[in-house]
């Protein structure tokens, strides 16, 4: 489970207005000590920017960076450092129950392997342990400890208890090497900290939602498949942005060319039959399906036991349509379960798409673009509501368009 590295500038997302979600919300800053540390500055201004009344927790060592003044200045709080004051463990703990959200920026390796322990033996990790709201940790390292398994294991440990994390960006590092390790602009750090805070208030926080990604490929001797050109992308960017909702996510994948996301449970389906029993099991205790996956449509009437050989000369195939997994769902949902299918129509999208909503029984139907829904990394939709709603989404990254997807579908789900 990794956190991929983010391009130096790269846009921090759409989603969420942090102009409104931040406005008169409590964020404490938990600071450690990494050469980043004076970027905390810059990130503390930023939050004001947006309306965050900013609180400052440091680690000792990150006092060694920079002075706790610089923050009590910029902030108007006092700075929290030491634990272990008269009467202020109480307070410590009435201070992370108040708070919106704790940010932990610069995070170094070191912070992050004690939070995955659990430890509290200073402010910041005594104030995440009694901390509910929202946890968002924006690392900055050396390269080689920010790929060390040890420090990839503890973040996808904090991942799967619901830490959020602003992955590092590739560039040049105090230490002099290049990689993965920068600290994260500040819009891309708030960006985060707006959707973690934004995620409990969502229609999707709680629900639990399953999702297809990917092309099934049907095999016709031992080792040879028939399959399609789908990535998967379009699907595990819905799973990211529905986890990052706050979403209980299953992602069924068949095969796919991206990583699945971390913090969703994960379950392969290669086939149309794999596919059909996953979708079928899951659909017991799902709230709603979102059938991404590219799904074969025929499936090789006979598969052979040995590997075809080419000396046998011309080789003919034939094929039988497979059963349509959506419809089946559709026929068999429960009351409340809304049902999204996707289409990619060559002609005449917007009625072939229509067609299909109606015929399969399903809520809602993400019409794609064909040259751009295959391989790429953009796309543009069009959605359709079987109560009448239609919805255009300009071309956009996948992960936008996901969360573009999602919002109008929160329409319905509301
Ligand atoms: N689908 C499915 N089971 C199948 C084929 C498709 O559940 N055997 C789902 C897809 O995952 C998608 C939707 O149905 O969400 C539409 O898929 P598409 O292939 O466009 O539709 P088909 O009904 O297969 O029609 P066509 O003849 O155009 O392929």
């Amino acid at each position: 489970m990794t956190v991929p590295p983010r391009r130096s500038g790269s846009d921090p997302g759409s989603g969420a207005n942090p102009a409104e979600l931040l406005a008169s919300k409590s964020v404490l800053l938990a600071v450690s000590g990494s050469i980043a540390a004076y970027k905390a500055a810059y990130l503390v201004r930023e939050l004001q920017r947006a309306g965050a009344d900013v609180r400052v927790l440091m680690t000792r060592s990150a006092c060694e960076f920079v002075a706790p003044l610089t923050f009590e200045a910029l902030t108007g709080h006092p700075v929290e450092v030491e634990p272990f004051k008269a009467d202020d463990a109480i307070r410590h703990v009435a201070l992370a129950r108040e708070a919106d959200a704790l940010l932990v920026a610069p995070a170094t390796a070191h912070i992050l392997a004690r939070l995955a322990l659990g430890l509290a033996d200073d402010v910041p990790t005594t104030l995440a342990l009694a901390c509910t709201a929202p946890i968002v940790a924006a690392p900055a390292m050396n390269v080689e400890m920010w790929r060390k398994p040890a420090t990839q294991a503890n973040v996808a440990t904090l991942m799967e208890r619901g830490v959020r994390f602003v992955a590092p960006e590739e560039g040049d590092l105090a230490c002099g090497e290049v990689g993965a390790g920068r600290l994260a602009e500040p819009g891309a750090i708030v960006a985060e900290l707006t959707r973690a805070i934004a995620a409990p208030h969502s229609a999707w926080s709680g629900r639990r939602v399953l999702i297809t990604a990917g092309g099934t490929e049907q095999p016709i001797d031992p080792v040879r498949v028939i399959g399609n050109r789908s990535s998967g992308r379009t699907g595990i960017a819905l799973a990211s942005a529905a986890r990052d909702l706050g979403a209980s996510v299953e992602l069924l994948l068949a095969r796919h060319s991206e990583p699945a996301p971390p913090g969703v449970v994960c379950r392969s389906a290669a086939t149309v039959e794999e596919m059909r029993e996953a979708v079928l099991r899951g659909m017991a205790d799902a709230d709603v399906l979102l059938m991404a996956a590219a799904v074969s449509d025929f499936v090789p009437r006979e598969v052979a036991e040995e590997k075809i050989k080419r000396a046998s000369g011309e080789l003919e195939l034939r094929f039988d349509p497979t059963p349509d997994i959506l419809a089946e769902a559709a026929r068999a949902r429960r009351a409340g379960q809304l049902l999204v299918g996707f289409a990619l129509e060559t002609s005449r999208g917007e009625e072939r798409a229509l067609e299909k909503m109606h015929a399969k029984g399903i809520d809602a139907i993400v019409l794609n673009h064909p040259a751009l829904a295959l391989e790429g990394a953009e796309s543009e939709v069009t959605i359709f509501a079987a109560a009448g709603q239609r919805w255009s989404l300009p071309r956009a990254s996948k992960a936008e368009i996901a969360r573009g997807i999602l919002a109008r579908i929160e329409e319905l789900l509301r």
